[in-house]
């Protein structure tokens, strides 16, 4: 459901920017503004900035930037209605009920209870664990050298040897059997009735990113089949969108992520330091996972097993990687199986430094492949270099797909010219890749005309929030309809208004977008990144520009819908006197 504006715009302005940043980020004051590192990048030098006049952050390292509800959205990862009701509830501002359809309410108390059931469960386990009856429980973990600490901070527990004890206890908390077995803790049999299936295990429970047990895993201790039992997927339960550790590798900021395979491999990485550590679930790693990660980093690193089907697993996480537009790096684990293994043996900082030497993933996938050949056979070397060649193909960009072209010539001591001509007739027989679209990444990577219209676009709006008194020397010449990228002129709808009265509020346009994305690029439009220019005259120059470069686009754009759309012909008529008068005028800042 989405608040009425006003509402939303007086939570905003209830939560003051400064305060709310400042129990993230600790900033200094310089003038009228506050700086400090930035929590969306990695830097040792603050380029954070946060106007309270604005009541907008910015920052010149990464470019985020936004409102009070955009950094809790960026921050925490929640959603803008999550936003909303934290701030509100900050402010003492209370919302209206939600009004949800009969079946909405439903599904939402299910899930709701559903979580409950998870809960007690893993409150049930984490009990268990610390009594005499979880006593192995506890001297098996021990041994794996985990601390009480770290037992604690990812809920541990123990699965007792009476499968009955879980569902009673479960029971006597008011919950049916129904709900009980839809959570996934407990199933029906023949014998016994209802009955939980994990049975003198230790208990790993699995958080979504708000800490909240959604399922479990469960290893028996020793050797036995399964090594590992996990809760069935349920309405809560989503293996595919979940990643075990997020909760707390989210806010790791480490300037990049490792992606392991296992529960115990996330658990001693955490320990060790590592908190951007996550595992997917018991399954293979998917394109949602990806996109998630996505929000955090742009440089996954993968530590999965130094074994064979390790190793297949992070070819095949490489290609998800890679679609989702992340750059991946392969950890070598070697001697050791994994993580946990290796942290064990050599310790946090001989990890660190296989951290800092993780192979680049196309190297990585290259050397991989270089194993299935014999490279003393010409036979063999000229099919490993075509294969090679089939690979470069992937990259849809060319300046990419020549650098690794060099590197691996380099490499492999093959003649790069030879090279370039095996992907060409490679490229002839299969098509080189198109570019991904890749709507969520913020880095733009290809300057399109369309881009620079963009930009130009946001430049000239970003002008006109850092110097109002501009639109009164240009509105004649201006109208939001010049803005043909649609988002931005349904911002200049809002703004212009604001402009003509001399109060201009960008902060709260932000947030009368309702979509996520939208007010992510609405931000942008704040701050586009003036160019740093000395002299007036400069200044003066650079702001013409601007403005004709955004109405010659916007006369070209209407040019070309003559006939087609009734706007257009007075929109052209109306550009063209605007650009002939604008050439002959003199723009001054002052
Ligand atoms: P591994 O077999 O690599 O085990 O499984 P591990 O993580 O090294 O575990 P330890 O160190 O022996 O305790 C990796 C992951 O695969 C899933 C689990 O999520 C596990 O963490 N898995 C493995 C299962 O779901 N079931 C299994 O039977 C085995
Ligand atoms: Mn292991």
């Amino acid at each position: 459901m989405y608040y009425p504006e006003e509402l939303v715009e007086e939570i905003r302005t209830k939560n003051d920017i400064v305060e709310v940043i400042s129990g993230y980020v600790k900033l200094t004051r310089k003038g009228s503004s506050y700086w400090g590192l930035c929590p969306f990048h990695n830097e040792k030098s603050p380029s954070f900035h946060v106007i309270g006049d604005r009541q907008m952050y910015h920052c010149f390292g990464c470019g985020a930037g936004g409102n009070v509800f955009t950094f809790l959205m960026n921050y925490e990862n929640y959603s803008f209605q999550e936003a909303i009701k934290v701030l509100a509830d900050r402010a003492g501002v209370s919302l209206p009920e939600v009004e949800y359809s009969e079946e909405m309410r439903r599904r939402e108390n299910r899930r709701a209870r559903l979580m409950e059931v998870n809960k007690e469960a893993a409150k049930f386990f984490y009990y268990q664990l610390r009594t005499p009856h979880g006593e192995i429980g506890y001297r098996y973990l021990k041994k794996r050298e985990l601390s009480d600490e770290t037992m604690k901070k990812f809920g541990l527990g123990y699965a007792g040897k009476n499968g009955g004890e879980l569902v009673g206890y479960l029971r006597s908390k008011g919950f049916e059997d129904d709900l009980i077995k839809e959570a996934g803790v407990a199933n029906f049999t023949e014998r016994s009735g209802l009955i939980s299936q994990f049975w003198n295990r230790v208990m790993f429970p699995i958080q979504d990113i708000n800490h909240k047990v959604i399922g479990f895993g469960g290893r028996v201790m020793g050797d036995g089949e399964p090594k590992y039992l996990n809760s069935p997927e349920t309405p809560v339960f989503d293996k595919r969108r979940n990643l075990y550790g997020l909760n707390f590798a989210r806010t790791a900021r480490a300037g990049n992520m490792i992606l392991c395979e296992g529960y115990m491999d996330v658990i001693a990485m955490h320990q060790a330091g590592f908190t951007q550590a996550v595992a997917s679930l018991g399954t293979a790693f998917t394109a949602e996972q990806a996109n998630i990660l996505h929000r955090y980093t742009d440089n996954v690193l993968l530590a999965y097993d130094s074994d064979g089907p390790g190793v297949k697993a992070a070819l095949r996480g490489i290609g998800i990687l890679r679609e989702a537009g992340l750059t991946g790096k392969v950890i070598n684990m070697q001697p050791y199986k994994d993580p946990d293994e290796f942290i064990k043996n050599l310790g946090r900082e001989a990890f660190q430094k296989r951290i800092d030497e993780a192979e680049n993933s196309f190297f990585f996938e290259i050397r991989m492949l270089e194993r299935d050949y014999d490279l003393k056979d010409p036979d063999s070397k000229t099919r490993f270099h075509r294969e090679i060649a089939k690979k470069l193909c992937g990259f849809s960009e060319a300046v990419e797909r020549e650098n690794y072209l060099r590197a691996i010539a380099e490499k492999y001591h093959i003649v790069s010219e030879d090279l370039r001509r095996l992907v060409n007739s490679a490229a002839a027989q299969t098509g080189l890749a198109r570019p991904v679209v890749r709507p969520k990444s913020g880095v733009q990577s290809k300057s399109s005309a369309q881009d620079n219209e963009k930009r130009n676009q946001r430049l000239l709006i970003t002008w006109l929030v850092d110097m109002p008194s501009l639109y009164g020397k240009v509105s004649r010449y201006l109208s939001p309809r010049d803005f043909t990228e649609e988002l931005y002129r349904k911002a200049a709808e809002r703004l212009f208004p604001e402009l003509e009265k001399g109060k201009v509020n960008p902060a709260g346009i932000i947030s009368m977008f309702e979509e996520e994305e939208e007010q992510r690029e609405v931000s942008s439009l704040f701050h586009a990144g003036l160019p740093q220019l000395n002299t007036e005259a400069e200044k003066e120059k650079a702001f013409k520009d601007i403005l004709m470069a955004v109405k010659k686009s916007s006369y070209e754009f209407y040019t070309s819908r003559l006939g087609s759309d009734v706007e257009a012909l007075k929109q052209a008529i109306d550009g063209k006197k605007a650009l002939e008068e604008l050439a002959k005028t003199h723009i001054s800042l002052n």
